[in-house]
């Protein structure tokens, strides 16, 4: 049985305030049984590092540099995630594919750079809604795991978690049903385990306009194990709401 995982994305949203009403309205809410993260901006980590003591509420960052370390103004390395407390990090997301021009090679660099370090990379994948349209999802997105696998190998990619991000579900609150995204997260699992990746035991998140009204289920699908929430991320009750239902699921 795979652990449900629910990651809340802040993007580039909050404030030293606003991050401590959110985390306190959450602590206390946090079920057994389920892995809660949740990824501030940079500015904001080690703040949240501390907030979240106790809470049983994880860190993680929303990118990361490939490189070590050096002259990179602008870039934040995996190691510098890792000290100030990050266990997790956001890799390849659709909004740094398309307003920072990441392709799959990078995204590939960003997760080995993680596992490198020592962070869990959450690898996020998805098609447009032209490549839906034209039935191209299943092949965009097989080539954006495909990519990762290549450059890691068998063994790290088991360590991977995947996310699943149809991009015309993001931030539209208009959610993939739970029997198109099972059909996505059925279709990569079976691609990683084509590939020969031990594929039962790896984490596959659904995101795009997840909801407490929705998760539910999503969460009841049997390739569908947990959620990578924006917007709904930002309002305590609604990300508790949503954790519960990952618990009960
Ligand atoms: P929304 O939940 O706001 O649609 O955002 C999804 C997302 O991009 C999470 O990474």
């Amino acid at each position: 049985m795979r652990k449900k995982l629910v990651v809340g994305n802040w993007k580039m949203n909050g404030g030293q305030s606003q991050n401590a009403a959110l985390i306190d309205g959450v602590r206390g809410s946090v079920p057994e049984g389920v892995d809660v993260v949740v990824c501030p901006p940079y500015p904001y980590l080690a703040q949240v590092k501390t907030l979240v003591a106790g809470a049983g509420v994880g860190l993680g960052a929303q990118d990361l540099s490939p490189r070590k370390g050096g002259a990179f103004t602008g870039d934040v390395a995996a190691s510098m995630l890792l000290d100030v407390g990050c266990e997790w990090v956001l890799v390849g997301h659709s909004e740094r594919r398309t307003l920072h021009g990441e392709d799959n090679r990078l995204v590939a660099e960003k997760v080995a750079a993680a596992l490198d370090a020592g962070l869990t990379p959450i690898l996020c994948v998805g098609e447009t809604l032209d490549e839906r349209d034209g039935g191209r999802a299943e092949a965009v997105v097989s080539a954006q795991v495909a990519a990762v696998v290549d450059v890691l190998g068998l063994v790290a990619m088991a360590k991977v978690v995947v996310a699943y991000e149809p991009v015309w579900a993001i931030g539209t609150g208009r959610t993939a049903t739970p029997e198109q995204a099972e059909v996505m997260h059925a279709c990569i699992r079976e691609g990683l385990r084509v590939a020969g990746v031990a594929a039962d035991g790896v984490r596959i998140l659904y995101g795009g306009s997840v909801t407490a009204a929705n998760a539910a289920s999503l969460f009841a699908m049997p390739d569908i194990d947990g959620a990578l929430v924006g917007g709904a991320s930002l309002v305590a009750d609604g990300f508790s709401s949503i954790c519960a239902a990952a618990a009960a699921s």
